[in-house]
């Protein structure tokens, strides 16, 4: 199977899992913003959930709502991301953005929404036992919070009036902006398995700031029609980011070196092409 087809299969059964988790609610534009919401995008962090637990034999049936948790959390991160108080943009997944299509009151609730439907699908039973899910629920409350997403979003709204920062300013912003998701969702499948999750958080690390070198590039270099949101953000708003820091090239060459990190870290274990297959898309996407 080819890494689009395989990334498509997962997208689907992700999808689904939401599609349910969101059917029962009342029929109220707040509920229609959700559902809008977490239409589309790459799915890679489902993805990341749904293989790394492969890697232990884990089916999607047992780590789908963990998949799709990672997926609501991030959708609401990209609802708030998107709002006028912070990056002002108005299109997403190649459609308007929620405040633009409702208002932004609209957004912000669903946004709320969609960080507690995560943690109420962390605790779906076919996760496994009460420890496993107390656990997941641990750990993408450590990834999304103030050790991480929102401490990272912070950083980076910071960073577009600070002109001085540094490659580890960055870098400690990335970690928390985009990494620290990317870090929970492909060391879930070692939580779901009771497994060390040391390897897996080390491909990750590598593969998360991999993953931001590539959105920095693309904000310069990318075709809006394929990533279905405004580029050129980042240097309108005067953002430090590898880009600014690096230079194109450079910033290439670290994210490539990043991936080959990426690759090695996977070593401990057997099957894990589609892994690998995710860490080279990250860097070669125009999505
Ligand atoms: C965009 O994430 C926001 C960042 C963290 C850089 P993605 O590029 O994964 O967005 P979708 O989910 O595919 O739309
Ligand atoms: C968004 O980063 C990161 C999160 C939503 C946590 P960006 O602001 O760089 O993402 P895009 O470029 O709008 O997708
Ligand atoms: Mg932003
Ligand atoms: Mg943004
Ligand atoms: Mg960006």
């Amino acid at each position: 199977m080819t890494f689009p087809t395989l990334l498509a299969a997962d997208a689907a059964l992700i999808q689904t899992r939401l599609d349910q988790a969101l059917a029962p609610l009342a029929d109220e534009p707040v509920i229609h913003a959700m559902r809008y919401a977490v239409q589309g995008g790459k799915r890679l962090r489902g993805f990341l959930v749904l293989e790394s637990a492969r890697l232990f034999g884990i089916p999607p049936a047992q780590s789908v709502s963990a998949a799709a948790a990672v997926e609501a959390l991030h959708a609401y991160s990209l609802v708030h991301d998107d709002l006028p108080a912070m990056d002002n943009d108005d299109l997403r997944r190649g459609l308007p953005t929620v405040h633009r299509n409702w208002n932004d009151a609209t957004a912000i609730l669903a946004g709320d929404a969609l960080q507690t439907l995560a943690f109420d699908l962390l605790c779906d039973p076919a996760l496994g036992s009460a420890q496993t899910r107390i656990s997941l629920v641990q750990s993408l409350s450590k990834a999304s919070g103030a050790q991480g997403m929102v401490l990272g979003q912070a950083l980076d709204m910071a960073a577009e009036t600070n002109p001085n920062l540094t490659l580890p300013d960055i870098t400690r912003l990335q970690a928390g902006k985009t990494g620290a998701l990317i870090c929970f969702a492909a060391e879930a499948g070692a939580i779901l398995a009771g497994q060390d999750h040391t390897p897996l958080r080390q491909y990750a690390t590598a593969l998360g700031l991999a993953f931001q070198i590539a959105d920095d590039i693309l904000d310069v270099t990318g075709d809006p029609t394929k990533t279905g949101k405004r580029l050129g953000k980042d240097a309108a708003a005067g953002k430090a980011t590898f880009v600014s820091l690096l230079g194109l090239d450079a910033a290439r060459t670290r994210a490539q070196s990043l991936i080959a990190e990426a690759e090695a870290a996977l070593a401990p274990y057997p099957n894990t092409h589609n892994l690998i297959a995710a860490a080279r898309f990250v860097i070669t996407r125009d999505t």
